[in-house]
């Protein structure tokens, strides 16, 4: 008898779950990025079927100036690499490397309600900051958004609280859409690591921390070990010197016992427990200590990588070339359900 070959795709079932994540390349990641979002990505590389993607496209919703715009994304693709995510394992890409992705952002514009989008919280607050320049893309970056979900069929998106609106809106659109035509995307659902820690400002503690306020509100994950001292010997604590985790009445400290769990792995009991008698000098160098430990593998491999362009190069065009390949399977799907003559 004639022995058939078993297609190579495993049965939907076997098939490894798909994680879409992206990133924008504007400005240096801080230590809450890392602890929050950037470092679980490591560790989901061998249960999923992992892209990341480095938000361009989504990047010029705001001025940028070309060169550095150019240097950040390169900047960007290092640090991935540095954080240790394993090309070959993570498909990792510049979203403008991929066209499919401006397209389908069409399509899903042609299904999407000025009304839904102008609910949007982040295009009030970006529309405020950016007042001179409130273009059709700030208004419209859900859609896009959307598409690069939906273009890969991902199952879980990790995103951060304030992408948890967006996430919603390209539910409602992949269902929309669904319902007019039928099985043509995967309902994405979020993803929230099993470990993390919300990081706060180190100026304001109520706050998130975030690489858009004035430098000593952060730690940047390319910080010196000296800057990194010197914005912790700087950041607001509380005048009843004990050292206590307790976020509501004494922020600054809790925060800076939940940096040290977080980079440690220490229980907050243990670590509190192990501070009695201590006072905030004491916390703040052991905080100090742990985070240039933690940071100081990730800047010599970015080191590395940012001066090998030859090897970035690579990377980027390789996973160009792996994105596209899934991207094309769905933006055609979508094209022709819509009605669009075959090409
Ligand atoms: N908007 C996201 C941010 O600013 C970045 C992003 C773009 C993204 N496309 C994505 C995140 C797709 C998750 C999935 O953080």
């Amino acid at each position: 008898m004639e022995q058939r070959n078993e297609p190579m795709n495993p049965p939907a079932a076997e098939r490894k779950k798909r994680i879409l994540s992206g990133i924008q390349p504007s400005g240096t990641p801080t230590l809450g990025n890392y602890i929050g979002a950037m470092r679980n990505w490591k560790l989901l590389e061998d249960q999923y079927d992992c892209l990341y993607m480095i938000a361009d496209l989504h990047a010029i919703t705001v001025r940028q100036e070309p060169a550095k715009l150019r240097a950040q994304s390169l900047q960007m693709l290092s640090l991935l690499l540095a954080i240790g995510l394993d090309p070959e394992k993570n498909v990792l890409f510049f979203q403008s490397h991929v066209h499919q992705h401006a397209e389908m952002g069409w399509l899903l514009n042609c299904f999407t309600y000025m009304g839904e989008m102008s609910r949007m919280t982040q295009f009030k607050d970006k529309s405020a900051k950016h007042a001179d320049n409130i273009n059709c893309g700030l208004f419209t970056y859900p859609v896009l958004m959307a598409g690069d979900i939906l273009l890969y069929q991902a199952n879980l998106v990790p995103v951060g609280a304030d992408q948890t609106q967006h996430l919603e809106i390209c539910r409602d659109i992949a269902t929309r859409l669904n319902a007019l035509y039928s099985g043509v995307f995967t309902i994405p659902e979020g993803y929230s690591p099993k470990i993390g820690a919300r990081v706060m400002s180190l100026q304001d503690p109520k706050r998130k921390m975030s690489k858009s306020d004035p430098e000593d509100c952060f730690i940047g994950i390319l910080d010196t070990p000296d800057t990194v001292r010197r914005k912790y010997r700087r950041a607001v604590t509380d005048s009843d010197a004990q050292i206590r985790f307790d976020p509501e009445n004494k922020p600054g400290v809790s925060n800076l016992l939940s940096i040290l769990c977080a980079l440690t792995g220490e229980t907050m009991e243990s670590l509190v427990a192990s501070l009695e008698g201590k006072g905030y000098g004491d916390l703040k160098n052991a905080v100090t200590e742990a985070t240039v430990e933690t940071l100081k593998p990730i800047q010599e491999r970015f080191g590395q990588f940012i001066g090998d362009k030859a090897y970035l190069e690579s990377v980027y065009r390789e996973g160009a070339q792996r994105a596209s390949r899934i991207a094309e399977r769905t933006l055609s799907k979508a094209m022709k359900k819509i009605g669009f003559v075959a090409k």
